[in-house]
Formats: C-alpha cells, structure tokens, sequence
C-alpha cells in the first residue's frame, strides 16, 4: 500500500499542515511528531510526517533504515528530485514519511544562494498535501533556514514545553521569528497548541512550569500533559511509536488523548 492508495479520514476539510517547532533541544519535538501522527493514524486520520532535522530522530522512530535510503528531504528541497518519490510506508497504517538523513546538515548552507530560500518547503509540499489530513514537520533545535522553511510551509505551529528550570527560556525568541514569518512570508500562520512535555507529578517544579506556561499561553496550551514516561525514550530503540511498543503505559495513554484533543481543535 502506498499513499496513494490510501484514504482520507474526511477528504472535504483542509489538511492541516502543523510544525512541531521549538528551538530549544531535547523538549520532545519528534517524540510528539511520531507518537501524535501514530495515534492519529490510529484514528483512521491519514497523516504525512516531515522530517526537517538532519538528526533523522523521527525517521529512526519510525523505524526507517537511514542507512539504506538512496535519497532523502535534502534531494527535493535542493536537487529537484520528486517528492512524490521520497514518501514512504511506515509501520503505521494511515502514517507515511518523509525521511531525513545527516545528508540534510548541508541544507542551511547550500540554501543561503538559493533565490527563494525560505518557500523551497512550501513548494515542495504543496502539491501533496491534499493526500492528507494532517502533515507534521519535526524541526530541528535551532532557527535557521531550515526552522524558517518550516514557519513558511505550515498554517500552524505546535509548540512542546519541557517542564523543567528555563522552561520558557527561548520562546519569546521563537515567537518572533513567527512574528517575522507572519509579516513577510506567511500571514495566515498561527499557533495550534502548546505542548506541556516530560511533566512529573512529584515535582513541585513540573506543577510551577506548567502554571507559568498557562499564564503566558492561556487557553492554548493542551489540557493533555505529557507525562514523563521511560516506555516513550524506549519505544525510539524498537523503531516504533509508543503505541505499538507499549500501549498501555502512560506514555501511550496521553499521546493518544493528545490526538483526541488534536481532532477536536480541527
Ligand atoms: N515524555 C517523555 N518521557 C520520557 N522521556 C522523553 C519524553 N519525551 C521525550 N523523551 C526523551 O527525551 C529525549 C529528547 O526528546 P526528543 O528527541 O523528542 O526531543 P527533541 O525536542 O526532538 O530534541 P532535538 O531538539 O534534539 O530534536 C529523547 O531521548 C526522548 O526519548
Ligand atoms: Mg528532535
């Protein structure tokens, strides 16, 4: 089976195309972006996830042998290569991908030169997105272009919080760079939800940032916490999201009322 072949939960809507964005590293961007689209697709909603980071982290979450890939994003951001030829299969049924490899590194330089350089995402997604009812773009931990080209060719932003010291350390930076994306390039771009991540119940610390993120975000932030959760660092060595690799933790539990909340919001 391939994308193609695949349908649509509800193909009169608007795909929605969402980047998971925070220039902070290791907050859980593409834990969310594998374990969100696995219950999505899950809920029989058909979902293309992007992987924007040179990392590969949601490709290796997914399973996907980087090792073997002949092309990756790099060769259609850059070198023209079809798209339509880089999705593929995941081990989700309604998931597909667009893997990433280290060859991905050499994209924020080679695109400084490049006339257009913060649409090469955009054009490359537009003519497949309408496969789809949701796309996900993991980006990396750093606002450059490729951070950039993510802000231009999504209509939405979600933004993880890791419920540690400095939690909202960097936000006011990557707010206006939207801000920045918002004026220029991208009017309609907005934020979808803010993403409470790695919250321990024992802590006071954890209970301190998720109020502080509540007052700063309001009514954006998810109502579901992420809680931490080992079987979600786990599931990334099995190559599956953690609805396969241990659906009943806690960690599965929140991803998939996640997806119910994601579906609720539109
Ligand atoms: N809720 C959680 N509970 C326990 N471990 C988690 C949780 N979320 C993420 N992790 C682990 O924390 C680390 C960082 O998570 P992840 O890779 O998703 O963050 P990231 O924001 O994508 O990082 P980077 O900025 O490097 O791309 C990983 O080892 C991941 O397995
Ligand atoms: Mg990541």
């Amino acid at each position: 089976m391939g994308y193609l072949d695949t349908k649509r939960g509800n193909p009169l809507k608007k795909t929605k195309v969402i980047a998971v964005i925070n220039q902070k590293g290791g907050v859980g961007k593409s834990t969310t972006v594998v374990n969100l689209s696995a219950a999505l697709g899950e809920a029989k909603k058909k979902v293309l996830v992007v992987d924007l980071d040179p990392q590969g982290n949601t490709s290796s979450g997914y399973g996907i042998e980087k090792e073997e890939l002949e092309h990756d994003i790099y060769d259609a951001l850059l070198d023209d290569y079809p798209v339509e030829d880089l999705i593929i299969d995941t081990c989700e049924k309604n998931v597909f991908a667009i893997p990433a490899t280290i060859q991905l590194a050499g994209a924020e330089v080679d695109m400084v030169t490049v006339d257009g350089r913060e649409h090469l995402l955009k054009s490359l997604l537009s003519p497949i997105n309408e496969h789809f009812d949701y796309v996900l773009i993991d980006c990396p931990p750093s606002l450059g272009l490729l951070t950039i080209n993510a802000l231009v060719a999504a209509d939405e932003l979600l933004i993880p919080i890791q419920c540690e010291f400095y939690a909202l350390e960097g936000v006011t930076k990557l707010l206006e760079s939207m801000r920045m994306v918002k004026n220029r390039l991208n009017p309609e771009l907005e934020i979808f939800g803010v993403l409470l991540t790695m919250y321990d119940a024992r802590t006071t610390l954890s209970k301190q940032v998720a109020e502080e993120v509540t007052a700063y975000f309001g009514k954006k932030v998810f109502k579901t916490i992420i809680p931490r959760n080992v079987k979600l660092s786990e599931a990334p060595s099995h190559g599956l999201p953690v609805t396969q690799y241990a659906r009943m933790s806690k960690g599965a539990q929140a991803y998939i009322k996640l997806s119910k909340e994601v579906i609720r919001r539109g």
